[in-house]
């Protein structure tokens, strides 16, 4: 962050800077990125939206578009998003969007927005009816990652960046996945340079990933594992309460045990993924979804889809298999033997709240 305003300088010249960042990471960020802004001779402005999830909403986005207005930008404007993958998410699709595109970098401060959510383009705001329903492809210009943010994160948003981190390993990387396993006393210390690989490898992942299909030409993304029932949890949770990170360990979850009950992955394999999600505290999360509630909104995405779903399912570590049309029923049984196996291991779902 101290460097930003420099970097800034000598990748876009004297492009206007224009700030968006939520109420939590201002208040901790903002005045370190502001100091290195104007000293390297740029004029920041300042947008500011409230910290959590409910704040991806077109309201948020349409006010930000008219504040960019009334700030003057023009098309050579830039937006800096200084914050988790909320800000990239949001701030990206502002930036797709005002004057047909304008430029935008990311800041990431979250370990969630590090791995994963700051890197690949995919910028969205969420509907009632479903996350990430409103979007755009639009690459961000440059990423600065400043790994000693990660000291403020709280035990949830470090939880939630690991399991996209986990979900890396499990989709292309067996190295990986076993450096969280190796490494988990550090990291769950908070050590920063295990904290600094975590980030750095799994973005490197995700970008090898990106570069193959930039703007998604192919739907069958392993990059999905988890998702495709973690996005219905966010819904049914109203997108309050819930991490994304947990709604996707928890959809991690139940694939591999519907993978494991269609004899797709060895049983020693589920547990060592079982196990690794459990050492993070993200097995259950502390909630506890309903899924007939879920599947609807699950049905929901289907049906905005086109009748068709594709499901990431665990094969092994740094291999896995797309089903396109995983009946409701298997989703459902899954879902079930996931919440038994919560109960067995964590004991009740409350046990795992923390804050
Ligand atoms: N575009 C993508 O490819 C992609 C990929 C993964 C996730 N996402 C999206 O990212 C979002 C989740 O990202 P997130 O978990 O970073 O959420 P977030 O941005 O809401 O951050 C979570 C919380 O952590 C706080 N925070 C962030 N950095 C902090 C720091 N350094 N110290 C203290 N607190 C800090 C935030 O204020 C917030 O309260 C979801 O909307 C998800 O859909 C997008
Ligand atoms: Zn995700």
């Amino acid at each position: 962050l101290a460097s930003a305003g420099q970097a800034l300088r000598a990748a876009f010249g004297s492009a206007r800077p224009f700030v968006l960042t939520d109420s939590q990471v201002g208040e901790l960020y903002l005045g370190p990125l502001m100091r290195s802004l104007t000293q390297a001779g740029h004029q920041p402005e300042v947008m500011t939206v409230p910290a959590g999830e409910t704040s991806k909403s077109l309201e948020c986005h349409g006010r930000l578009l008219a504040r960019l207005a009334e700030l003057g930008a023009d098309r050579h404007a830039l937006v800096l998003c200084l914050g988790g993958g909320m800000v990239s998410d949001l701030g990206g699709y502002v930036a797709a969007s005002y004057m047909r595109g304008i430029r935008y970098v990311n800041l990431p401060t979250s370990l969630l927005a590090q791995v994963d959510a700051s890197v690949g383009g995919k910028v969205a705001v969420n509907l009632p009816a479903a996350k990430n329903l409103v979007g755009a492809f639009h690459h961000p210009s440059l990423v600065l990652a400043d790994t000693d943010c990660l000291r403020s994160l709280g035990h949830r948003d470090l939880r939630s960046g690991l399991a996209e981190a986990i979900k890396m390993g499990i989709i292309d990387s067996p190295a990986y996945f076993e450096f969280l396993e190796r490494e988990l006393p550090s990291i769950r210390a908070g050590d920063p340079q295990a904290l600094a690989f975590v980030a750095g490898e799994g973005a490197r992942l995700k970008m090898v990933r990106i570069s193959e299909d930039p703007y998604e030409v192919d739907l069958k993304r392993p990059l999905n594992f988890g998702h495709t029932l973690g996005h219905p949890i966010e819904t049914d949770f109203a997108y309050q309460g819930i991490r994304h990170g947990e709604a996707v360990a928890i959809g991690m979850g139940v694939a591999t045990l519907i993978s494991l009950d269609a004899g797709w992955i060895a049983a020693a394999v589920a547990e060592r993924i079982f196990k690794l999600l459990e050492g993070y505290d993200l097995l259950g999360c502390g909630v506890d979804p309903e899924p007939s509630s879920v599947l609807k909104h699950l049905e929901m995405v289907r049906r905005i889809r086109g009748g068709s779903l594709n499901f990431v399912l665990p094969t092994g570590i740094g291999a896995v298999q797309i089903v396109p049309d995983l009946p409701t029923e298997q989703i459902r049984r899954g879902f079930e033997r996931y919440r038994e196996l919560v109960a067995q291991r964590v004991g009740s779902p409350a046990n795992g709240v923390l804050h």
